[in-house]
């Protein structure tokens, strides 16, 4: 999409920039890409994103330095991780050529263990690049080039609930942004996250999607039904209707990891903790208890419930076996810079 985006004005800013996303979690999963090469989701996604997940990104660009330099929660890292940051980088820049840069990333939580790092990852990097470079990127821009890093990270560039839409193109991604639905004040939820394993996972994202598309006999009735889920999500949201989204949410995790298990050789995300969370929740919910779970790309279970009943829903989610740490997490803020140094040098 990159070579279509017209640059503005080629100005990189020497000094550091620092941006803040926030992870999403899919309400309506995306799974699967009409193009791997341009990144383009083969159904559209509904998310919420959510406050407790946190990335910090600071991008400094360096003439000095002889290669683009990661360090990621601390640690410098290569291989990769830094060829997709790097290449990241070149995408955004277009058909100029950008100084190296030192990219200083850290999540507060687990990073590339199904806690959808890479979405706000990718995200606050997009945030970074467009004010490092002067891109002057509009958020639907911005999602655009989130996208590219990360499918997910396209609906962290907005607070609250977001939408990624999907285009028909194979070769084309002007349909392929991301929406704000609403703000994160528009309603007050909990998604208590239950992390079973920080361990990363052994088969990311993309394999998997690829995997599944290829040999799942079931692929083409998720795609297929992917719309009627996302016309009800909307609804449902427009509504408040809390145990309809509930139980959307549900049904669409349980089809996209059904759709991975029917994938051969078979993608399994769960642990025996994961399994165990899931029938808690059915059975809270069998007591009349509203909470629904969810779970993306890794073995974690997040759980959809209302204010007033996070506390019980978090004491039972306590009470299994295999649980590391309970995160409780709020409806967040979209990407944003948070510091920037307004000194800027002409790129000729
Ligand atoms: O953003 P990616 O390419 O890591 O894919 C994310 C896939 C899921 O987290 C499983 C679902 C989703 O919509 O976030």
């Amino acid at each position: 999409m990159n070579s279509k985006r017209k640059r503005i004005i080629a100005d990189f800013t020497y000094n550091p920039v620092t941006a803040k996303a926030h992870a999403n979690i899919a309400l309506i999963k995306y799974w699967g890409k009409r193009s791997v090469d341009l990144n383009l989701p083969a159904v559209g996604s509904i998310s919420l994103t959510l406050d407790a997940l946190q990335t910090t990104t600071t991008l400094q660009f360096d003439d000095h330095l002889e290669n683009d330099i990661l360090q990621l929660d601390h640690r410098i890292v290569a291989g990769e991780p830094l060829e997709r940051v790097s290449t990241f980088l070149d995408l955004a820049a277009g058909t100029i050529k950008r100084p190296r840069a030192k990219i200083s990333t850290s999540n507060n939580f687990p990073t590339g263990a199904g806690l959808a790092s890479s979405a706000s990852g990718f995200a606050a990097l997009a945030i970074a690049a467009n004010q490092g470079m002067n891109l002057q990127l509009t958020d639907k821009e911005l999602s655009k080039l989130a996208r590219q890093g990360s499918g997910s990270a396209a609906r962290s560039i907005y607070g609250g609930f977001a939408e990624m839409r999907c285009g028909s193109s194979l070769n084309d991604d002007s349909d392929d942004f991301a929406q704000g639905l609403y703000n994160d004040s528009y309603w007050d939820l909990r998604l208590l996250i239950a992390v079973t394993s920080a361990n990363k996972k052994e088969i990311g994202s993309t394999e998997g999607m690829v995997r599944t598309a290829k040999t799942s006999p079931f692929y083409r009735g998720w795609v297929e039904s992917q719309n009627e889920d996302l016309d009800e999500m909307r609804r449902s949201i427009s509504n408040k209707d809390f145990e309809k989204v509930g139980e959307l949410t549900e049904h669409s995790c349980f089809k996209m990891h059904g759709l991975a298990m029917s994938a051969r050789s078979p993608i399994l995300y769960w642990n025996a903790a994961t399994t165990k969370m899931i029938h808690t929740i059915w059975n809270l919910r069998k007591k009349g208890i509203a909470a629904y779970v969810t779970m993306d790309a890794g073995p974690q279970v997040k759980v959809l419930c209302l204010p007033g009943r996070a506390e019980l829903v978090k004491q039972a989610m306590l009470s299994v076996e295999g649980v590391k740490q309970i995160i409780e997490a709020k409806p967040g803020p979209g990407a944003t810079i948070v510091s920037d140094d307004q000194q800027t040098v002409k790129n000729n």
